[in-house]
């Protein structure tokens, strides 16, 4: 009786467990498809640089074509104002403003059991994600 209580607990221990790796890499997964679908311009140059549009995905186009937002998007810099200087913790007398080009809408859907998501329009819009 003492002994099936305790194999009881460590099979409760052990399923507890594989709910949170299967959280987490739900919560991962769910990370990975956000920045897949955020596409930004990090060419803050914008040397040769086209409009944000929708463009064919030459790689995930195979029998039907897969859209995806590229391009670019109104980007500056200017001055650090004095104030704004003083709430940074590292200060940079640069600051620079951007919007990317990201989708406003789309759709997932499957490739080869990739699965990947379809643009259907694009905006210039905040940046989900900055190149480091
Ligand atoms: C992606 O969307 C375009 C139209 O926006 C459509 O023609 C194409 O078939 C779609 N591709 C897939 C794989 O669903
Ligand atoms: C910003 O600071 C650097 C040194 O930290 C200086 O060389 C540069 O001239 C400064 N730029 C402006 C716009 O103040």
């Amino acid at each position: 009786m003492k002994g099936k209580l305790s194999l009881n607990v460590v099979t409760a221990a052990t399923t507890m467990g594989s709910v949170r790796s299967a959280g987490l890499s739900l919560l991962l997964l769910s990370f990975l498809l956000y920045l897949a679908d955020s596409y930004p311009n990090v060419d803050l140059s914008n040397m040769g640089c086209e409009e944000c549009t929708l463009r064919k995905n030459s790689f995930f186009s195979r029998d039907r074509p897969i859209y995806q937002c590229m391009g670019c998007c109104f980007s500056r810099a200017y001055p650090t104002p004095l104030k704004a200087m003083r709430s940074m913790s590292i200060p940079k007398n640069i600051t620079s403003e951007a919007t990317c080009c990201v989708a406003k809408n789309s759709y997932e859907t499957e490739v080869d059991g990739i699965r990947v998501r379809n643009h259907t329009d694009c905006h210039c819009s905040t940046c989900y994600f900055h190149k480091i």
